[in-house]
């Protein structure tokens, strides 16, 4: 199977993936969803959580992550230029920005996921924000949600500003946990 594109997030029920200031306290961040979070889907943590954890990133979901600016603000804020540094790390920015060696700066995002989805690997992990997704939206061919069990009112958007454009994605898994949380999976369909 060729390698895909997957936007694995959390976002509130009405469709937020963050607060009006970035922030997202509103979701949980403990109970039985955890178990994916850190199990399946532990190369999209970062690796302050690894080591929190004492684990080790498993290798075997993503080897690169792309993010928006925005979206490695806090990581910079909180002194870490490399969030994860076992993944490979795209950041797309259209300004001049300083960025740690380990991560790659791009203008040109599609271009970018174009050029790793033509190579071999492991899924490619989009990260966020709603802008950058909103940007690569058509070339999401997979989306995790982890949908909290909380409404926003209003926030980020999981794909930003992006015009109306309807395209289909078929549901593939559904799994409910009794925090409340759903990790909803969708495939587009091709
Ligand atoms: N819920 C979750 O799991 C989750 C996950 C990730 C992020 N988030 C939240 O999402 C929020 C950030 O989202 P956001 O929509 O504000 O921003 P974002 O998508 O993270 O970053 C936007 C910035 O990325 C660059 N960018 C975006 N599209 C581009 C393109 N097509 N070409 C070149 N550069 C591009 C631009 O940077 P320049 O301005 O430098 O040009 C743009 O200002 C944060 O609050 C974060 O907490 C939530």
């Amino acid at each position: 199977m060729s390698r895909e594109l997957v936007y694995y997030i959390a976002v509130s029920l009405d469709g937020f993936i963050a607060d009006p200031d970035g922030g997202y306290d509103a979701f949980l961040s403990d109970g039985d969803h955890t178990s994916v979070i850190f199990g399946e889907y532990a190369d999209a943590l970062p690796a302050h959580a690894h080591a929190a954890l004492g684990i080790s990133p498993p290798r075997t979901r993503f080897d690169t992550v792309v993010m928006g600016w925005n979206t490695l603000v806090p990581a910079l804020d909180a002194g870490i230029a490399s969030p994860y540094p076992h993944l490979r790390q795209i950041v797309a920015s259209r300004r001049e920005r300083e960025v740690d060696p380990a991560v790659t700066l791009t203008a040109d995002p599609a271009a970018v996921v174009n050029e790793l989805k033509a190579q071999d690997g492991l899924d490619i992990w989009l990260c966020g924000g709603g802008a950058l997704a909103g940007a690569l939206l058509p070339q999401v061919d997979r989306l995790v949600l982890k949908r909290h069990p909380v409404v926003f009112g209003s926030g980020v958007p999981l794909f930003g500003d992006a015009p109306f454009a309807a395209r289909p994605f078929a549901p593939v898994r559904s799994r409910a946990f009794d925090s409340g949380v759903v990790i909803e999976e969708f495939a587009a369909e091709k």
